[in-house]
């Protein structure tokens, strides 16, 4: 793994891997052996993922640079590629990239010679807002092995959809999606339920920001929409009684989810954010350590695959 992109790829070894290198972080964190330097360059807002990425870095001992696109040279026409080039020209020793295109990576990977990791490519993937979700499911069953997982929201436009279903089809669980008519995403295969099936039959629901900020056409309700296609009240009542109930969040409140229901026993909404700290501290480890960067104790306390598979 040289730079951390897709979960298509991902075998399940590699992301056992990470979850298990999470979990030793959490429990015992370490620094790394050196000063390293992160570039995180945003080129889309983020709250959970810019700032864990942060506080990720600084649990590890690293340096953080920041980026806003406004006051850098990308106002003078400078492309991603020689804005990267330049970070790595003048110290960084990894790229953490959010950015609008989908697949602004295929410039950079092959001509970098950092590792780099995406952290939201568009409408196309999020690799590490997966990890985080597996990780907080695997705390919850300590398997994915025939979990039925439905995924709910607005399919179409989410990144975090489509990382998941390759993440968690390579695991072993059932995924269905569950989605209002115009947000369905038929490329992936996966099959349909109602949100009504859902909930009477999932272990983990997984609900998606309905993403106005990708839509082009502006009829949407919300308050229809919560009733017809998100998580009520009454539908959370018939929900197992050990299903969980997950969103990556920012949370469109009224919209996906009944207000109420976001900090309900169910909800690990806030917990997915916690993992998210732990998991990027877990990639940022295991890269550095693939590019040669020698951890302190890596090898004995970081190196543990779950062999599960
Ligand atoms: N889940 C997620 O990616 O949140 P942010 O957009 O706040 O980073």
């Amino acid at each position: 793994m040289r730079h951390f992109i897709s979960t298509r790829e991902l075998s399940a070894a590699s992301i056992y891997r990470i979850l298990s290198t999470a979990e030793e972080m959490r429990k015992h964190p370490a620094l790394l052996s050196e000063n390293y330097i992160a570039a995180n360059l945003f080129f889309e807002p983020s709250t959970r993922t810019k700032m864990s990425f942060q506080i990720a870095e600084k649990k590890l001992g690293m340096e953080s640079l920041d980026f806003q696109m406004e006051k850098s040279s990308m106002a003078k026409g400078e492309s991603l590629y020689d804005t990267a080039r330049t970070y790595e020209a003048i110290g960084a020793d990894m790229l953490i990239v959010r950015h609008t295109c989908a697949h602004w990576y295929d410039e950079l990977i092959d001509r970098t010679s950092i590792p780099v990791i995406n952290a939201g490519a568009g409408t196309g993937e999020h690799p590490t807002q997966s990890m985080l979700d597996l990780l907080t499911i695997y705390q919850e069953f300590g398997t994915f092995e025939d979990l039925n997982v439905v995924i709910a929201g607005d399919i179409k436009h989410s990144r975090v959809a489509r990382s998941n279903v390759y993440a968690l089809v390579t695991l072993g669980a059932n995924v269905y999606f569950a989605a209002a008519p115009g947000f369905e995403d038929d490329s992936l295969g996966i099959p349909y339920v109602s949100i009504d099936e859902a909930c009477d039959m999932c272990d983990v629901l997984m609900l998606l920001r309905v993403q106005h900020e990708r839509h082009t056409s502006a009829s949407f309700h919300s308050f229809s929409y919560l009733a017809n296609h998100g998580l009520t009240m009454e539908r959370e009542q018939r929900m197992q009684r050990h299903a969980i109930v997950m969103h990556p969040a920012p949370v469109n409140r009224g919209v996906e989810i009944d207000t109420r229901l976001v900090e309900c026993e169910r909800s690990r909404i806030f917990k997915q954010m916690q993992n998210g700290v732990y998991t990027r501290m877990a990639i940022i480890s295991i890269l550095l350590n693939e590019w040669g960067v020698e951890h302190d104790n890596f090898a004995e306390k970081y190196q543990t695959i779950i062999t599960r598979q």
